[in-house]
């Protein structure tokens, strides 16, 4: 009898001395199969308790009882204590530390020439103009022919044109050929339209010309549209583009589609008109060309020179970005350098 409580005594003593030991929850189940568990050290004890007495017998099994019950509460607390310790640990291992400052997010924005092309439309449209979408890819005859551009004239050479391997197909060199898409479109009705979009040239490629490149072209024609037409819907345009007070000029230009045909300059923005290195000391700095549309092309598109007339302009938006915004080389545009991207607005 002594010898088995005895025994049970020191089960439990080194039960209690081994649990403490252990540190994760896998070494503590090892402990209960070990000790509590069904082929365990304290289940091999109990089968003694057969060989007792019938006296000796219902002492013993208490302390046999009392011996698992504190061995299993000292189980549960052992294991709460390991679980805490294990989620003690993770927090550690994974602590954030909010005041650190965040990171900056990398926003995407609209590109320059997004951004000024949506600022002409938005003038435009307020003047009445619709916007007209006409293809990046033309016929010669279209880009060049039924624009009153003659074979052989030399003014083809003022645009260097990329062919492809169908003769009949080539890229567009500006948005002009969109007046003749639009004016067959709505003959014999009045037309306000612009024709934003893509054009190409076999440029060098400069500080001041890229290969493409895109231009807003605009087209009225009825019945007395006259050149102060013209002269209004431009002047009010840089008002709007440049600020309230500009004025504008007129110089004279030749392009084959209209006659008579101006380039126009407003008054420069960066100095005051007083002469700067931008205006190259004019004062004035370029911003499209324009003119009358010439009676061959009125005609080319169905309408009735004798009977209609019209004006049109041509504008290079990546001109108008750089005049606006300070811009002193076209390549930055289409570079992907993110750098340039957030500086312009
Ligand atoms: N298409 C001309 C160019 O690209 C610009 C222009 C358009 C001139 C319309 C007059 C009228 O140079």
């Amino acid at each position: 009898m002594s010898t088995l409580l005895q025994e049970l005594e020191q089960l439990q003593q080194e039960a209690e001395t081994t649990l403490a030991q252990t540190a994760t929850t896998e070494a503590s189940e090892a402990w209960y199969r070990e000790y509590l568990g069904r082929s365990g050290k304290l289940t091999a004890l109990l089968r003694g308790l057969g060989q007792l007495s019938k006296e000796e017998r219902p002492s013993a099994g208490q302390v046999a009882n009392r011996v698992k019950t504190t061995l299993e509460a000292a189980l549960q607390s052992h294991q709460e204590a390991i679980k805490q310790a294990e989620i003690a640990r993770a927090l550690s291992a994974e602590a954030v530390d909010v005041t650190l400052p965040g990171r900056p997010q990398v926003v995407g924005k609209l590109h320059p020439t997004t951004l000024t092309m949506r600022e002409i439309v938005n003038i435009c449209v307020q003047m009445g103009f619709q916007v007209y979408d006409s293809p990046e890819v033309e016929t010669d005859e279209y880009n060049f022919g039924l624009l009153n551009f003659l074979p052989g004239h030399p003014a083809r050479e003022m645009q260097d044109t990329f062919f492809t391997t169908n003769p009949d197909v080539i890229l567009r060199t500006h948005t002009s050929p969109g007046q003749i898409h639009a004016m067959r479109q709505f003959a014999p009705e009045p037309i306000r339209v612009i024709l934003p979009g893509k054009c190409f040239r076999n440029e060098d490629v400069t500080a001041r010309a890229e290969m493409m490149f895109y231009q807003v072209e605009g087209l009225v024609v009825g019945r007395n549209v006259t050149f102060s037409d013209l002269k209004g819907v431009l002047l009010n345009f840089a008002n709007q583009m440049y600020g309230e007070g500009r004025s504008i000029r007129f110089r004279k230009a030749y392009f084959p589609f209209t006659e008579p045909s101006v380039e126009v300059d407003v008054d420069c923005i960066l100095c005051g008109a007083k002469g700067c290195r931008v205006c190259k000391y004019s004062g004035w700095l370029e911003i499209l060309g324009a003119g009358m549309v010439h009676p061959v092309v009125l005609k080319n598109g169905g309408y009735d020179p004798a009977e209609f007339s019209g004006f049109a302009w041509g504008m290079g938006i990546e001109r108008q970005a750089m005049l606006k915004r300070s811009i002193d080389d076209i390549r930055y545009f289409y570079d992907n350098d993110a750098r340039f991207l957030a500086r312009v607005g």
